[in-house]
């Protein structure tokens, strides 16, 4: 039987479009990682979604005067086509308005709260009397009571990563009016995670977890050896999914109650597509569960949703949690609020057709173990000295001479020299290399190989010069060379699939290769091409002029 894989990735807020870091912290990793196992032949399902709740939505609806349906609306079709755009190839991209999800997060709640998982419980929230509104979440700002960043969120600190609750901040200021709060009481569900901790410390710290990421099991270690407090699940807020229950009108759930849940709407929406059990991918213990996210959601990956799942009895629990840390720009971390992004669609505008060159560049590049920086001068020379001067160049010196010598035909082979085989043996290894760096969530080292690959290739062709030879009476030598280097090139139409998707779906019809089985690449079961077709370059090279312009352009319009 097929092994069984969930794999989800961040569901993005649907309040704004979305940036490169976004795409290197959370849906090229996951991307690639589906890809492979899809070309593995595994059994996987890969989930995303608009998050379309919370405090962020319903303020930015208000700033701009208009409800937050519309914001919504207009940004899931945005953030949807951008993920098309650069080939995120998820099986189902659903939002978390949708009724489907409606109906799950709600019996979710529902079910929990019958099996007495919450508590019940009046306390005291900040309050904005000038607008008659608890201020939860994103409504509220102030000093982080742990590392004294100023600008912390009521309900998170992006600096430190700590999770907070509204009356914990120093000097907290209404995000509606920018008045002091006041204190007002109000009643609310509450997880208690103080009774997980004894199931997190089993799960988390004495099983296997210690083979995740480092900078994963770090934070999560250290936050379950602090101690851990009850949470508020539910809010005043009145954009949201109503809480359940009689007593409970004008709230509704937190939304990193109800997000995580989407997943799992988000699934039972591509089965019904599908017309396949979704049971299997969420309560199988067999299936493997990975969440792809960037570092500020873990908290709520690795602690707050494996509780909930916990509590249920009925879902399996993450196998993964892969995080990334943060990707900066031009050395200073991205902003929305300064407009210092580098935003996908404005991309598509300057550099149509160079999907794959981002992807690469944001794999190469990415932001695996500890922040990293993106910068146009390092987009421009990676794009330049690697995929053009190296995988590019190899790949077009193979065509062309292959049809200036053999009219576009692979030459036969009928034996190779030790040499030859020892060659032969090293490329067809990289499929399995790659394979394991992949499996192992190290993303960089994997695309790295596959520049190894066309490296090789490029390096056997410069130093075997067979247009020097093929004039010579060692002509019969330049179908050997040519031979061989057909193969490397297969090979790397095959490996290059998760990375550069587009690419390897030009190289795949150029060398004629219906083969996308990874295991299948071998020795034995050479990737021979039939007829090799005429084509444009596959990458093209990046100008001066097109750097300054970009880096002219982040500089105008920051704010
Ligand atoms: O940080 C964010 O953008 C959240 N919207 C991520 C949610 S992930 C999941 F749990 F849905
Ligand atoms: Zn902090």
């Amino acid at each position: 039987m097929k092994k069984r894989y969930t794999i989800t990735a961040a569901l993005p807020y649907a309040n704004g479009p979305i940036h490169i870091g976004h795409l290197a912290g959370a849906y090229i990793p996951a991307d690639i990682y589906s890809r492979y196992l899809r070309s593995m032949e595994k059994d996987i399902v890969f989930i995303c979604g608009s998050d379309e709740h919370g405090a962020a939505i319903a303020i930015r609806a208000k700033k701009e005067g208009v409800s937050p349906q519309k914001i919504i609306d207009k940004y899931h079709l945005m953030i949807k086509n951008s993920f098309s755009d650069f080939g995120i190839s998820f099986d189902n991209y659903s939002r978390t308005s949708s009724k489907i999800h409606h109906q799950t997060a709600s019996l979710f709640f529902k079910e929990l709260y019958d099996k007495n998982t919450f508590i019940e419980k009046e306390t005291e929230q900040l309050y904005d009397s000038k607008e008659n509104q608890f201020l939860a979440d994103r409504y509220v700002e102030g000093e982080c009571p742990k590392c004294h960043f100023k600008e912390a969120y009521g309900d998170q600190c992006e600096k430190c990563g700590s999770t907070l609750n509204p009356i914990d901040l120093i000097n907290p200021k209404s995000k509606l009016s920018g008045n002091k709060p006041s204190l007002k009481k109000t009643k609310h569900w509450f997880l208690p995670l103080n009774n997980f901790e004894d199931f997190l410390k089993k799960w988390f710290l004495k099983e296997k977890k210690s083979d995740w990421k480092t900078n994963v099991f770090g934070q999560v270690k250290s936050w379950i050896n602090e101690g851990l407090k009850p949470r508020a699940i539910t809010r005043d807020i009145d954009w949201g999914i109503p809480v359940p229950l009689k007593d409970a009108i004008g709230k509704v759930l937190y939304v990193w109650f109800d997000a995580p849940i989407g997943y799992i709407s988000s699934t039972i929406e591509w089965a019904e597509k599908e017309k396949v059990d979704w049971k299997p991918y969420w309560q199988d213990p067999n299936t493997e569960l990975v969440h792809f996210i960037g570092k500020d959601n873990i908290v709520f990956h690795c602690i707050i949703f494996p509780s909930i799942l916990k509590a249920s009895e009925k879902y399996i629990l993450p196998s993964n949690v892969p995080a990334n840390e943060f990707l900066n720009l031009e050395g200073e971390k991205i902003s929305t609020s300064k407009n210092w992004a580098i935003w996908l669609d404005d991309y598509m505008k300057d550099f149509p057709e160079m999907q794959d060159t981002l992807r690469y560049v944001l794999t190469a590049n990415a932001p695996e173990t500890k922040d990293n920086d993106f910068t146009w001068k390092d987009f421009q020379a990676k794009n330049n000295n690697e995929l053009v001067a190296i995988f590019g160049n190899f790949i077009n010196r193979v065509a062309v001479l292959t049809e200036k010598y053999y009219d576009g035909l692979t030459p036969q082979i009928s034996a190779f020299n030790k040499e030859e085989e020892n060659l032969l043996n090293e490329v067809y290894s990289y499929p399995e290399k790659i394979g394991k760096s992949l499996e192992k969530f190290e993303f960089r080292k994997a695309v790295n190989k596959m520049i190894d690959l066309a490296r090789i290739g490029n390096k056997y062709l410069a130093d075997k010069e067979p247009w020097k030879i093929i004039k010579t009476p060692n002509v019969e030598k330049v179908k050997t060379i040519m031979n061989i280097s057909i193969q490397i090139c297969g090979i790397l139409a095959l490996v290059c699939e998760p990375f550069l998707p587009n690419t390897s779906k030009k190289l795949k019809e150029q060398f004629n290769i219906s083969n996308t089985n990874w295991n299948s690449i071998n020795k034995d079961n050479p990737i021979i091409s039939t007829k090799i077709k005429k084509s444009n370059l596959i990458f093209r090279k990046i100008e001066n002029e097109e750097i300054d312009f970009q880096l002219e352009k982040l500089q105008k319009s920051k704010k």
